[in-house]
């Protein structure tokens, strides 16, 4: 027995007969036909008298849906549920979500666009077209162009369309039927009920075990153990955090600390422990022009780049400072002098002692010897002799 009929369909040999055939069948008022060709054929959306696709207007709303789930996640995280002052901008910091807004409008209506691709043009929840597994179809991605009347169109009429097929020069005519149902055993009721039994006892033994089990002793002596959140309020000392700052003196794990912290013009210093290689000078000179030099000038002269805004510093060339020890300025550096601040957690200990052995680069090229001259003399006549 022949399953029932789902459209009569034809092959053409060339572009144009397709195109002719295609305006041909429009024009007679089918509206439940399709063309299959192997390549886009120019013109086809004129001749088939094809509405401008729906799709757009899809992928519209989705991106306006986007756009508004951005605003109100962005305004409910950020101004109800969790506000938090950023960079002193408001709560509400509309530029800084445009990101935000951009992505969730373009994600849903990208998204939007290739699901609604499926719905509209592959009939989606379904996947089995008729004409799919057809001789016809094999030809109209080979060499053919084909076209295929639904039997649905209300203007159908099997031996009218086929005459009409052979008048336009039809090279073959196929009645394409509906395939046969095909059962797959996965959805076979016995099947189904296991998945459904198994399912059900699954989520209810996690459910008993996550929400029962749990809080029954003695499994609920991990959970119940006595415990402070942080950012909490402490459980112990009323209107006290429960996050507690160390007690005073209290020194990381391989931390020493600076002996000598707090303590104007100390007797005793470190001594430097970093030779002055070139490597070290070059750290030296990077951290001296990033933290001493907008006070106390690109050459130490004290030509301060805050001038008006904070006291000047002395020069770095006087005769006290340059008879300063190294462990000295490291000290200065560290417990700041009197006006001048610590800059302890601006620069790390090898930092310190680097930007020591710079000054001390500094104070001896500014104040340069006789003797000093020769040596660069020599080194001169070597580097011209060569
Ligand atoms: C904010 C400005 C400022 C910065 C930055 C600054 N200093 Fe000073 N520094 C001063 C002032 C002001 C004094 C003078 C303090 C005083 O009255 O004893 C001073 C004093 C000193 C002295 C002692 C000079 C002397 O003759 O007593 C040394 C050494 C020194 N600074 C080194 C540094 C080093 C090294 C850095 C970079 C890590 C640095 N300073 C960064 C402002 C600054």
């Amino acid at each position: 027995m022949r399953n029932r009929l789902f459209a009569v369909a034809a092959l053409f040999e060339s572009p144009d007969k397709i195109i002719k055939a295609a305006d041909a069948v429009a024009s007679q008022g089918f509206r439940k036909f399709d063309v299959n060709t192997p390549y886009p054929v120019h013109g086809m959306d004129k001749a088939m008298k094809l509405k401008p696709s729906k799709l757009g207007f899809v992928t519209l709303f989705f991106g306006l849906t986007g756009t508004a789930i951005g605003l109100i996640l962005t305004y409910w995280t950020m101004s109800v549920d969790y506000p938090l002052v950023i960079g002193g901008k408001p709560f509400f910091a509309l530029p800084a979500f445009i990101p935000i807004l951009f992505e969730l409008t373009v994600l849903l209506a990208t998204l939007a666009t290739v699901f609604g691709m499926f719905a509209f043009f592959f009939n989606l929840p379904h996947n089995d077209h008729p004409i799919h597994d057809t001789e016809y179809m094999k030809m109209t991605s080979y060499d053919k162009y084909g076209i295929y009347i639904e039997s649905a169109d209300e203007h159908f009429d099997e031996s009218k369309i086929k005459r009409l097929f052979t008048d336009l020069g039809a090279v073959k005519i196929y009645d394409l039927a509906y395939p046969e149902k095909i059962t797959y055993p996965i959805f076979e009721p016995k099947f189904v009920t296991f998945l459904i039994i198994t399912f059900v006892a699954v989520s209810g033994a996690t459910y008993l075990t996550l929400n029962k089990l749990l809080y029954i002793t003695p499994f609920n002596w991990m959970m119940d153990q006595l415990r402070e959140d942080v950012q909490d309020v402490s459980q112990y000392l009323p209107d006290q955090p429960s996050m507690r700052t160390p007690v005073q003196g209290t020194v990381a794990r391989g931390f020493i600390p600076y002996p000598y912290k707090g303590i104007n013009n100390p007797t005793e210093v470190l001594t430097n422990p970093i030779l002055p290689t070139q490597e070290n000078l070059n750290l030296g000179r990077k951290k001296y022009l990033s933290y001493c030099s907008p006070c106390h000038g690109n050459f130490g002269n004290g030509d301060s780049r805050l001038r008006g805004q904070f006291p000047n510093p002395p020069t770095l060339h006087s005769k006290r400072a340059r008879e300063f020890s190294d462990g000295m300025i490291y000290h200065i550096i560290t417990n700041g002098q009197n006006v001048m601040p610590s800059y302890e957690s601006q620069v790390t200990r090898e930092e310190r002692w680097a930007i020591v052995n710079y000054i001390r680069v500094l104070q001896r090229a500014k104040n340069a010897q006789e003797s000093d001259l020769e040596v660069a003399k020599k080194e001169f006549e070597k580097n011209a002799a060569q």
